[in-house]
């Protein structure tokens, strides 16, 4: 096979399972087999620069930080939606539309949710992605092409899950990766707009700031918003780390110059039908919803709609409600609109789930790794159907920006399976008797003065010995993902800091039965069951060790990795910032955090407790981080400003795979700096160090040497 065939190939095989992955959930390989397959596209992109074009996989996060959004004027106006709150104003709706037209009478509606995230207007030339659009005043929108592009579930080029032509590929045939069964080619027009909602899952936003809280970092408020600010982003790199994704509900605007002046062509199902819209639309590869259905009678897409009112936390994302259309778009759009409102749809709004309710008092929360959170105790209220008593203030600055005070009333939102969060005070409703609230200066656990980093949102507890802190530090140290010591729960690691026979997690493995026996509820058999469990522990190997200890930012992921690197307690512990940052996906942040930890007089204690006690694993070190003869080995890079074809992420896969390594931060110890256009403050500093500079150019050429 020529390799501009498996060039082609590849770019196909990799559309399909995006397109498996993002759209239809269902993947057919492994995350490390897809990255092999976007790996290998790259090598061959790197070889033939001029190959590559803006639908290729690659170039979903390549483009640079813009400096401002250019304005882009919709093809026809994007419209709104008039509301219904209930059965009655839906009927009311269609009561008054069906005077205007008798062929109303046998109306079919299609009914979907009514997402509550970004409508945005995404345009395909000949089947490619060429431009995307904020909704804007529904007339004029902004430019943020190059931050959809990062956004999987739009497909680059449509249809997505077919093979290309058999004359451009013939080898394609053969591939057992894609379906038996080809679909025939629908026709597309050559320009086709269309509309979605970009918005984030329950799960992913909670994924995400559940990765920041442990960090250290601000919290999202909300999915709405975080999908916002990410759309808006200024560089595309930004919102590639953002778990966006989108579903698409209508075509805006078509013209197919293959059809011009061909006035006998019927007009095909999609343009006459919002539910063929839908299935078409999804044949071509874009993500619809699956919770669309088509009805023969209101009455039925109403009691559809009430389904979804009460179970709308299992849709999984968002919805303020849910769409009632009329099927047939031809006689929709006969109708007409009232003002933004088409006349042949209408938004049942569900009933919203923010209430006001009185802010009691300001708790603060120690976590394993000492940061304080502060929650909102408040008076009991019943929010869509759950008793609703606490809530989540985010952080401290959050209380201070809103200028949040105990005594206020607070409106407050529950989402989806977002845990209940406070929205802000209701100032009209002061009556002057509310107390302002600063951030504790101590620990409400251990009375210890509290650490607020310049440039962190946190608050610390940094007193080690902090009983809140040892509470959750155990409870971690003994979980599942780490130590995983069975029988140990949260009652137990209670009664034991209680009575003081563990003051650190290494005292765990100098506990006898007689000191066991001293506590409640306590007898031989529980007591050497535990024992057991502990001892057991021992073996546990050196990853889950490290991910037990919770230094901020290590979890499971990066300990693994950190193990595989480092091999031992010993090393890590006298490893640089530098040195770890080796390590993929650790940064400056963690890496810093790591050897703050293992600095920490209190830690090296227990580090050595623990290696009396032999809880001290190793590992052999991971053979894949030097590869033999890798013309990279030994050399440490740092990229600094935009390289001419390969994005940050390709260069730095592309350095890893021929042995060498990528840091943040320029020192003394990196042996080169990779620049590209527009540098920042590396350039000055490699400068000032001697530290050699290569281009991009320069690099391809010792790889291929
Ligand atoms: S249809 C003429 N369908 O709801 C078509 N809108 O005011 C009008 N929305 O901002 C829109 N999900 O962005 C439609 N399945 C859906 C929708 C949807 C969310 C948003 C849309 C608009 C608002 C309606």
């Amino acid at each position: 096979m020529d390799t501009l065939t498996r060039y082609h190939e590849l770019k196909q095989q990799i559309h399909f399972h995006n397109h498996r992955y993002h759209v239809l959930d269902a993947p057919l390989i492994s995350d490390v087999e897809y990255d092999r397959l976007l790996a290998d596209l790259r090598q061959l992109e790197t070889e033939h620069p001029d190959w590559v074009t803006s639908d290729s996989p690659t170039q979903r996060a390549g483009a640079a930080a813009s400096g401002k959004f250019e304005k882009i004027r919709h093809p026809r106006p994007i419209l709104s939606l008039a509301n219904a709150f209930g059965a009655g104003d839906a009927r009311a709706w269609f009561e008054r539309i069906r005077k205007l037209d008798e062929r109303l009478a046998t109306a079919k509606f299609t009914v979907e949710p009514k997402i509550d995230g970004l409508s945005v207007v995404l345009h395909y030339r000949n089947g490619l992605f060429v431009q995307g659009a904020t909704r804007g005043d529904g007339e004029v929108g902004e430019d943020i092409t190059a931050n959809l592009r990062t956004v999987r579930a739009i497909p680059l080029k449509i249809p997505v899950n077919r093979a290309e032509s058999a004359q451009n590929s013939p080898a394609l045939g053969q591939i057992s990766l894609f379906p038996a069964q080809r679909l025939s080619t629908p026709s597309i027009p050559s320009e086709l707009v269309l509309r979605g909602e970009i918005f984030i899952t329950d799960k992913d936003f909670a994924l995400l700031n559940a990765r920041l809280a442990e960090n250290g970092e601000k919290t999202y408020l909300n999915p709405r918003n975080t999908a916002a600010g990410s759309l808006r982003q200024l560089d595309p790199a930004i919102t590639a780390t953002r778990p966006l994704t989108i579903l698409v509900y209508q075509v805006v605007y078509w013209v197919n110059e293959k059809q011009a002046g061909q006035e006998t062509a019927l007009p095909e199902p999609w343009q006459s039908s919002q539910w063929e819209l839908l299935g078409w639309l999804k044949s071509l590869g874009f993500p619809v919803s699956d919770a669309a259905r088509r009805f023969d009678s209101l009455d039925e897409a109403i009691a559809y709609t009430e389904t979804w009112e009460t179970g709308r936390d299992n849709l999984g994302y968002e919805a303020d409600g849910m769409v009632i259309k009329l099927d047939n778009l031809t006689l929709a759009a006969e109708l007409g609109f009232v003002g933004k409102d088409p006349r042949g749809a209408i938004a049942f709004k569900f009933p919203g789930r923010e209430v006001t309710t009185q802010l009691l008092n300001i708790e603060v929360e120690v976590g394993r790794t000492g940061v304080l959170t502060p929650k909102a105790v408040l008076e009991a209220v019943e929010i869509g159907g759950v008793v609703v008593k606490n809530a989540t203030l985010h952080n401290f600055d959050f209380i201070a920006e809103k200028d949040i005070r105990i005594g206020d009333r607070v409106l407050v939102k529950r989402a989806g399976e977002v845990i209940p969060y406070v929205i802000g005070p209701l100032l009209d409703a002061r009556s002057g008797a509310e107390m302002a609230y600063s951030p504790p200066a101590t620990c409400p656990a251990c009375a210890q003065p509290v650490e607020h980093l310049a440039d962190e949102v946190a608050f610390y507890c940094v007193n080690a010995a902090c009983p809140a802190q040892l509470i959750r530090n155990l409870e971690h140290f003994v979980s599942r993902g780490a130590m995983d010591i069975v029988g140990l729960g949260l009652k137990i690691v209670e009664q034991l800091i209680a009575a003081e026979q563990v003051k650190d997690v290494a005292d765990l493995f100098f506990l006898k039965k007689e000191d066991l026996l001293t506590l409640e509820g306590f007898a031989e058999k529980k007591a050497d069951n535990l024992l057991e469990a502990i001892r057991a522990a021992r073996a546990q190997p050196l990853a889950r060790l490290l991910a037990a200890l919770g230094v901020r930012g290590v979890g499971e992921v990066s300990a693994k990795d950190l193990a595989a690197a480092f091999g031992s307690l010993d090393a890590l512990s006298a490893a640089s910032a530098d040195a770890l940052q080796t390590v993929a996906g650790i940064g400056p942040n963690i890496a810093a955090a790591i050897v703050d930890w293992f600095g920490r007089k209190r830690n090296q204690q227990v580090l050595e407790k623990l290696k009396q006690a032999g809880v001290w694993p190793t590992q052999t070190q991971n053979a894949d981080l030097k590869i033999p003869n890798a013309p990279l080995n030994g050399l440490t890079f740092v990229i600094t400003g935009t390289l001419p074809t390969l994005s940050r992420e390709a260069a730095k896969e592309l350095i890893e795979q021929n042995g060498g390594k990528v840091t943040e931060s320029v020192s003394k110890k990196t042996s080169y700096l990779l620049l590209g256009e527009a540098p920042g403050s590396k350039y000055e500093k490699a400068l000032a160090l001697g530290v050699p500079v290569l281009d991009e150019t320069a690099l391809l050429a010792r790889i291929t040497l």
